[in-house]
C-alpha cells in the first residue's frame, strides 16, 4: 500500500493498479464535510473514534447499512453499534431506562461505553440483526462527532477490519482489501485507547457487561454496584465480540505466564514476543513488542492492537504473549488476546 495525492494505490499481483479509498486528514473541515456527503448520499466512511476506527454508514439507510455486512464479509446475524453525537439523538434511537441509563451517560459520554436499550422504530432491522435492542454510544473523538453532527444522522458502525480480523488503530492498518470497497478513510492519527468499548446491557434487571471493553467493570460496579457478566458466546445474541475465536493473526499466538520457557524459540525458529514489559532475554527473538515499558494497562491497551498488526507482518512461526494483569483495561485485553489464541 502506498499514499498517493491523499488517494491510497494498492498493485494486485498481476501488477495493476486497484482504484482504493481516498485518504484524508480528519482534523480538515474540508475533508470532514466531504465525508457527510458520502454519507448522506449512502456511502461508506472509515473513520477514527477513542477507540478503532469504525466503517460509518447512515443507520437510518438500511443498504447503505447492508454494505457494512458485504464490505466486513459479517455475518447478518451480527448487530451494528449505532454512533451518535448527543444524549437528545440517543433518546430518538433508544428506550433508555430511567435513572440508571442517565447517571451511565453523565459519567462516561462521550466515551467508550456503548449502552444496549429496546430500541425505537426508527432504527432499521438490519442494525440490530432483527433484535428488539440496540447498542448506541457516544464516541470521545472530535472527528467523529463532526462527522455525525455534519451528516445529520447516526453511523452505524462495526471496527474497519475484515470479519474475524484485528481491529484498526491506526488509518495504516485499514487492510488494502476494505479500502478498495469503500470511498473514504479519515486520518486521525493513533485512537488514544485502543481496544472497542465495553458493551452493558439495560435490558433486564441487573446491568449485564456484554463485552469486556474501554471502561473498566471495577469503574461500572462504583457506579452500578454489583454487573452480571455475559461475555461467553452462549446467550443470544451471537455478537463478534463474543465470538470464541475472534480479533485473529494470521501468525499462530499462544498466551504463557512469564517465564514459561515454551516460550523459548527452537533453534531456526522465528518467535515475536508480545510482552507488558521488557523481557529480560530479548535477544532470542526475531521480534519484540513491549506495550507499555512501566507496566500501565492503558498504555498497554493503547499499544495492543498495533502491536499484533507489526508483528503479524513479520513472516515470524509463532507469536507468543504474556499472560497481562486482569485488572483494569488488562480484562479486556486479555479477552482479545485469548480470543486472538484461540484455533
Ligand atoms: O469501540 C467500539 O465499540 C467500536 C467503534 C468503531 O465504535 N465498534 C465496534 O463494533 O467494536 P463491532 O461491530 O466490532 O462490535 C459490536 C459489538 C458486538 O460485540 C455486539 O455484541 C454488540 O456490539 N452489539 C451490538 N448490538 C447489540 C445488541 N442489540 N445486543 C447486544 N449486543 C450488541
Ligand atoms: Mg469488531
Amino acid at each position: 500500500m502506498a499514499y498517493c495525492c491523499g488517494r491510497r494505490t494498492a498493485r494486485s499481483e498481476a501488477g495493476i493498479t486497484l482504484k482504493t479509498a481516498k485518504l484524508l486528514k480528519a482534523s480538515d473541515p474540508a475533508a470532514i464535510a466531504e465525508a457527510a456527503r458520502i454519507i448522506r448520499d449512502g456511502g461508506l466512511v472509515v473513520f477514527p473514534t477513542e477507540t478503532v476506527y469504525g466503517l460509518g454508514a447512515d443507520a437510518c439507510n438500511p443498504l447503505a447499512v447492508a454494505r457494512i455486512f458485504e464490505v466486513k464479509q459479517r455475518p447478518r446475524l451480527d448487530p451494528l453499534i449505532v454512533h451518535v453525537a448527543d444524549v437528545e439523538s440517543a433518546r430518538l434511537y433508544g428506550l433508555f431506562p430511567e435513572g440508571v441509563a442517565a447517571e451511565l451517560m453523565r459519567r462516561f459520554w462521550p466515551g467508550p461505553l456503548t449502552l444496549v436499550v429496546p430500541k425505537s422504530e426508527r432504527i432499521p432491522p438490519i442494525v440490530t440483526a432483527g433484535l428488539p435492542t440496540v447498542a448506541i454510544r457516544m464516541p470521545a473523538h472530535e472527528a467523529a462527532l463532526a462527522l455525525i453532527r455534519a451528516a445529520g444522522c447516526a453511523l452505524a458502525a462495526p471496527s474497519a477490519n475484515s470479519f474475524g480480523r484485528v481491529s484498526p488503530t491506526e488509518a495504516s492498518h485499514i487492510s488494502d482489501h476494505l479500502a478498495k470497497k469503500i470511498d473514504l478513510i479519515l486520518d486521525g492519527g493513533r485512537c488514544a485507547v485502543g481496544v472497542e468499548s465495553t458493551v452493558l446491557a439495560l435490558t433486564g434487571g441487573t446491568p449485564r457487561i456484554l463485552r469486556a471493553g474501554g471502561i473498566p467493570p471495577e469503574t461500572l460496579r462504583e457506579l452500578l454496584g454489583p454487573i452480571e457478566w455475559s461475555t461467553g458466546g452462549q446467550d443470544r445474541p451471537q455478537s463478534p465480540g463474543q465470538l470464541t475465536r475472534h480479533y485473529a493473526t494470521n501468525t499462530p499466538l499462544e498466551i504463557l505466564k512469564e517465564g514459561d520457557r515454551r516460550a523459548d524459540p527452537h533453534p531456526g525458529e522465528r518467535v515475536g514476543l508480545l510482552t507488558l514489559t521488557s523481557p529480560r532475554h530479548p535477544e532470542q527473538y526475531a521480534a519484540v513488542e513491549v506495550l507499555s515499558e512501566t507496566g500501565d494497562l492503558r498504555v498497554a491497551a493503547a499499544n495492543l492492537f498495533a502491536a499484533l498488526h507489526r508483528l503479524d507482518r513479520q513472516q515470524l512461526d509463532r507469536i507468543a504473549a504474556h499472560a497481562l494483569p486482569e485488572h483494569g483495561l488488562g480484562i479486556a485485553i486479555m479477552d482479545r488476546l485469548r480470543r486472538c489464541a484461540a484455533r
